[in-house]
């Protein structure tokens, strides 16, 4: 196991109700900007529970964040933050919206030009608002990371960066928000924590058995937990409850620590979206199986922990024990409704030249965190999502 530092003060408040708590964890005496997306939450009850334990304090709202979060529409608030001295940000929805408050949180105290910086030139994030989250969807893990992913819908970008002052300083999780979720944010959620964790784990053995074996757990149980919330028109309150907290603990980093970790798929995944418009985890579903391919040998140890683990997929032939391990996975996402390749959606090789060429743009090299995935593999990659 390698050294590492482990630092994660999100405070989390999980369960049924816990959205009336909000109050006694704001600031007191200071206006709060209260950020939402398309109206979600309007339709669900969480919007009124919010407004409910804000009562007593002074607050503003900026509605409107769109998924895969939108630079230009986010930095209108900018101007509202300035013009109303708000000192800290209440990100009430999914991914989306918690990851364009961090952003906002970020550029409000950002002394540069352009807040577009701290993406496209990692500039440092100095100072950051305090922000606080209600988190309806579970899927990014988003709500106890420091990690935010905003695009710039006139160049095509989809860009991240991360700081720890972007941390929350609370996210509340009540399984009982996600009720309202449709099947297809569902698999989108379930896909997404899945790949987090396989993103972190399927690379090198780092004889780390805790991260090793907390890691196959959230597999085990995001697979049992999503199958079920995605395939059952009532699933109950505990299945609803350990899919919401696999989710978050797959994106938390302390599945990461002391490991190789990878994010390629990620890393292509981006560049897929910012392209075609993909939902985030059906970049994933497309991308993983061939990183997967691509690395099967490189990565044989790991691909065969992860088949005989968590698919209980054992033989005596590796490379059988692998191609029936990717079948598996790619299986399990087609099992919630998402295709795996780029031809089942219409996309064809010109996608290739295009994905690379983005990724010339932003200066990647080598993707990812285990050095073996570089932008001379990407071809090879996404050949494999063409074929039928
Ligand atoms: O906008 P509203 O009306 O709220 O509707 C949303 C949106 O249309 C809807 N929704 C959310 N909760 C709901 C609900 N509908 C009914 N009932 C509920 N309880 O779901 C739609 C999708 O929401 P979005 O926030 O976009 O989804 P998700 O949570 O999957 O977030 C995706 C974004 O997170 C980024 C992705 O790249 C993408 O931009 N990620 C952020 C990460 C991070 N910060 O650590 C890591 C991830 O890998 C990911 O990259
Ligand atoms: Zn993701």
């Amino acid at each position: 196991m390698k050294n590492f530092e482990f630092y994660n003060p999100v405070r989390i408040l999980f369960g049924k109700g816990t959205i009336a708590k909000i109050s006694k964890h704001l600031p007191e005496g200071v206006p709060v900007l209260f950020v939402y997306g398309g109206g979600s939450i309007k339709k669900n009850g969480v919007y009124d529970q919010v407004v409910a334990a804000l009562q007593s304090t002074e607050y503003y709202e900026y509605p409107g964040v769109m998924p895969n979060p939108v630079y230009e529409q986010l930095m209108p608030a900018l101007d509202l933050i300035k013009e109303k001295k708000i000192g800290f940000i209440l990100a009430v929805g999914g991914g989306s919206v918690i990851d364009g408050a961090k952003f906002l949180a970020a550029a409000a105290c950002y002394e540069g030009d352009d807040p577009w910086d701290l993406l496209s030139k990692h500039a440092e994030v100095k100072a950051a608002l305090p922000i606080g989250t209600v988190l309806t969807l579970p899927a990014t893990g988003t709500e106890m990371n420091g990690n935010s992913v905003i695009s710039r819908v006139s160049v095509n970008h989809k860009l991240a960066f991360g700081s720890s002052l972007v941390m929350p300083k609370f996210s509340v999780l009540d399984p009982d928000t996600t009720c309202t979720l449709p099947k297809n944010q569902i698999a989108n959620g379930v896909i997404d924590a899945f790949i987090h964790v396989l993103e972190q784990y399927l690379t090198y053995p780092s004889k780390a058995e805790v991260q090793d074996r907390f890691a196959e757990s959230l597999l085990l149980i995001l697979t049992h937990t999503g199958s079920k919330v995605f395939s059952d028109p009532e699933p109950d309150y505990d299945t609803r409850a350990n899919f919401m907290w696999a989710a978050t603990n797959a994106l938390n980093t302390s599945i990461s620590m002391g490991v190789t970790s990878d994010w390629s798929t990620h890393t292509i995944g981006h560049e897929l979206t910012a392209l075609y418009g993909f939902d985030h985890a059906v970049s994933l579903a497309i991308v993983l199986p061939g990183v997967m391919t691509h690395l099967s040998e490189k990565r044989k140890d790991k691909l065969l922990q992860f088949g005989e683990r968590i698919w209980g997929i054992t033989s005596f032939d590796h490379k059988a024990a692998i191609a029936e391990t990717i079948k598996y996975t790619e299986q399990f996402f087609r099992c919630l409704g998402v295709k795996t390749k780029l031809s089942e959606y219409g996309i064809g090789s010109e996608a290739i030249g295009k994905v690379v060429a983005q990724l010339s743009s932003h200066g990647a090299t080598v993707l990812g965190g285990a050095g073996d995935v570089t932008i001379d593999d990407v071809e090879a990659i996404l050949s494999t999502r063409l074929v039928p």
